[in-house]
C-alpha cells in the first residue's frame, strides 16, 4: 500500500430525532461543507501504527475509548483491503466539533476507512463504506440506527424509517444555519430520559412522538416540493414538541428564538439534545448571514451556513 486519503462530512438531523427510536421516520442531511479528512500512511519498519486525532497522538492500539470506533474502522478496512496485518499511521482532521450531534464519530470512521481503501488501491462502493462505518459505529454507540453512516458519505438527504433509507431529491434553494451551543449533550442520557417519560406518562408522550413522526414524514414532501414555509413551520412545531419532552436546553431555546427573530423561516434543536446544536432554515444567503451574525453576537461559539441543495456547494 501507498499513502492514502479519504474524506467524509458532517450530518445533521433535520427532523425526527428521538421519535425515530420509536419507529417513526427521520430525515438527515449531509453537510458537505464541514469535512472530516483522514490520511493513512503505511508503516514500513514493523513498528506499531499511530493515531493523530484531536485530543490524542500516540500508538493506535493505546488510543482512549472515544477512539474505539476508529480502531475498529482501521481493522475492518485493512481486512477489506486485503492487508489485515499492515500497520498504518492514521491522521484525522475535522472541520467540526465532536459530541454535538454532527456525526463526528461516524465521519471519522468513514474517512479512515476511505483512506485505507485508497492506500491499498482497491475499489469500494458506497454500500461497502457504509457497512464498514456501521461496524465501527457499533463499537462507539452500541445500537446505531445506521443513519449517520449513510449520511456522512452520501450526497443527498436521507429519509429513514425502520432501517430503510431513501434518498430525497431536494428542490429548495434554501440554506441551513447550524449553530453550536458549545454544550456537549449526551445522546444516550437524552434517549434514556425520553424512555423514562414514555413509561411514566405513556399517553402524552406517545402522542408527542406520533406528532414528531408526522412532521418528519411531511417534511420529506416539503423538501421535494420546495415547500419552504411549511418546512419552517414544521421545524418550529418539532422544537416545541421536543421541548415538551424536556430534552432541549435553555441555551438552545435562546438560540432558536434568536434565529427566528433574525428572520429564520423555522428553527429547532437537532440531534440528541441537552445541548448540542440547533438548525435554522433561511430563505436565502443574505438571510442566513444575518442569522449567523446575530447568533455570533449572542456569544454562540460556532455557526455554519450550508445550502440545502448540495448542488449549490460547488
Ligand atoms: O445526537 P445525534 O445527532 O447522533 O442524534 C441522535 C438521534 C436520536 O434519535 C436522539 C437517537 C438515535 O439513535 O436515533
Amino acid at each position: 500500500p501507498h499513502r492514502g486519503y479519504g474524506e467524509t462530512w458532517a450530518k445533521t438531523i433535520l427532523m425526527g430525532e428521538h421519535s425515530v427510536v420509536y419507529g417513526y421516520p427521520a430525515i438527515a442531511v449531509p453537510i458537505m461543507s464541514l469535512r472530516m479528512r483522514a490520511w493513512a500512511v503505511p508503516v514500513r519498519n514493523g513498528r506499531p501504527g499511530t493515531l493523530r486525532a484531536l485530543g490524542y497522538y500516540g500508538p493506535l492500539a493505546g488510543a482512549p475509548d472515544q477512539f474505539g470506533g476508529v480502531l475498529k474502522a482501521v481493522e475492518v478496512a485493512r481486512e477489506f483491503a486485503g492487508y489485515p496485518d499492515q500497520e498504518f499511521d492514521i491522521v484525522t482532521r475535522s472541520d467540526f466539533p465532536a459530541g454535538r450531534g454532527l456525526g463526528s464519530s461516524a465521519a471519522a470512521s468513514g474517512a479512515v476507512i476511505r483512506a485505507i481503501v485508497d492506500a491499498a488501491g482497491v475499489q469500494a462502493g458506497h454500500d461497502d463504506i457504509v457497512a464498514m462505518t456501521n461496524s465501527a459505529e457499533v463499537v462507539t454507540h452500541g445500537h446505531p440506527s445506521g443513519l449517520d453512516a449513510v449520511t456522512i458519505c452520501g450526497d443527498d438527504p436521507v429519509r429513514f424509517v425502520n432501517g430503510t433509507m431513501t434518498s430525497i431529491d431536494v428542490r429548495m434553494p434554501a440554506y441551513l444555519v447550524i449553530a453550536d451551543s458549545g454544550i456537549a449533550g449526551s445522546t444516550k442520557e437524552a434517549v434514556d430520559a425520553v424512555r423514562r417519560e414514555y413509561e411514566r406518562d405513556y399517553d402524552r408522550v406517545h402522542d408527542i412522538l406520533e406528532r414528531l413522526g408526522d412532521l418528519a414524514a411531511h417534511s420529506a414532501d416539503d423538501l421535494r416540493d420546495g415547500g419552504l414555509n411549511s418546512l419552517g413551520r414544521r421545524m418550529n412545531r418539532a422544537h416545541a414538541l421536543l421541548s415538551e419532552l424536556h430534552i432541549s436546553h435553555p441555551k438552545a431555546d435562546a438560540m432558536v428564538e434568536q434565529a427566528r427573530r433574525s428572520g429564520a423561516v423555522g428553527a429547532k434543536m437537532t440531534g440528541g439534545g441537552l445541548g448540542g446544536c440547533i438548525i435554522a432554515l433561511a430563505a436565502d444567503l443574505s438571510s442566513a448571514r444575518t442569522i449567523r451574525h446575530d447568533l455570533l453576537a449572542l456569544g454562540v461559539p460556532a455557526v455554519w451556513i450550508h445550502p440545502l441543495n448540495q448542488l449549490d456547494v460547488e
